[in-house]
């Protein structure tokens, strides 16, 4: 499997105006060089700006942005990616992702998996990728012209959400898998078996977590707006689980899903 992603980014759901400025200025000076944002979330202005306050060379960060599913029709499809272009003040992307399926395939995914890759070859993203994708969507997507490019489905992952099948999936087919919400937006800091892994080390129950996901060859991107956490995060990629305590975080598994609106694909079991 080629590997297009960091290992690990920062998400930005739901951060706004100076908070996700700051958040982005501390994690670009710790060492991250991945930020993940979507036109829906309402800050690529403050991401670029962050970005560029960064002084890092804009090719060293691996920004991704993705496309809501009001602009998947054809030439709305491009024209938006255009305005996140113009939004982040950069000339292209490092990954364009679809953000769900389009409901009810309102837009069939022919024509929105084309138009991804073509904003691909005119030069707007480096890569394209889906996200909450299913199986039978998966296959799909990588059935019709230009989805031969698909190099990620972002998804949501964490111990109370493993998300095997699909997981198993998508790698299979050669795909890298980003895992969203990997710390449960915060519950895993409650886990009793979490932290008492995590005692054994020595870090605390989000580091378990995030190595976790990272063992099972998953991308990370958790969101954080203080420092000491994200710092805390990003060493979390060099923590060792052994493997009963894998086994352990493994019998976590619930099938608990946070991100379900209404327009929702039929999710695999
Ligand atoms: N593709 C999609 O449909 C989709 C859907 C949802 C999310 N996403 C992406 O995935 C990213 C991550 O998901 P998320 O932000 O919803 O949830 P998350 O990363 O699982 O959790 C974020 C929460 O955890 C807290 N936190 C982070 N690090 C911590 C630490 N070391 N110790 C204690 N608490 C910690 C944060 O609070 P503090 O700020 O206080 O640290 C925040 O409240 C999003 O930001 C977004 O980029 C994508």
């Amino acid at each position: 499997m080629a590997k297009h992603i960091p290992r690990i980014g920062l998400g930005t759901f739901r951060l706004k105006g100076q908070d996700v400025i700051d958040s982005i200025g501390s994690a670009l000076e710790l060492g991250y060089r991945h930020i993940d944002t979507a036109q829906m979330y309402g800050n690529e202005t403050e991401v670029g700006q962050a970005i560029r306050e960064s002084g890092i060379p804009r090719k060293d960060i691996f920004l991704t942005t993705k496309v809501w599913w009001d602009r998947l029709k054809g030439d709305d499809l491009i024209r938006s990616l255009e305005e996140s272009l113009e939004r982040l003040g950069v000339e292209q992307l490092d990954l364009a992702l679809i953000h769900w399926p389009s409901p009810n395939d309102e837009v069939p995914m022919r024509e929105y998996i084309g138009a991804l890759n073509e904003a691909r070859e005119k030069g707007l993203t480096r890569h394209i990728g889906v996200s909450n994708f299913t199986i039978a969507q998966i296959d799909e997507a990588l059935s019709v012209p230009g989805g031969e490019h698909i190099i990620t489905n972002q998804i949501e992952v964490h111990p109370y959400l493993a998300n095997r099948t699909l997981v198993a999936h998508c790698q299979a087919k050669g795909m890298q898998v980003t895992g969203y919400m990997p710390l449960a937006v915060g519950k895993v800091m409650q886990e009793p078996i979490l932290q008492e892994i995590a005692d054994a080390h020595g870090v605390n129950p989000a580091q378990v977590a995030l190595a976790w996901v990272a063992a099972r060859d998953i991308v990370v991107i958790p969101s954080s707006t203080k420092r000491s956490h994200q710092q805390s995060n990003l060493a979390a990629l060099d923590l060792e689980l052994s493997r009963d305590e894998i086994a352990r975080i493994d019998d976590l598994d619930s099938g608990e899903r946070i991100a379900n609106p209404d327009f929702a694909p039929k999710w695999d079991e």
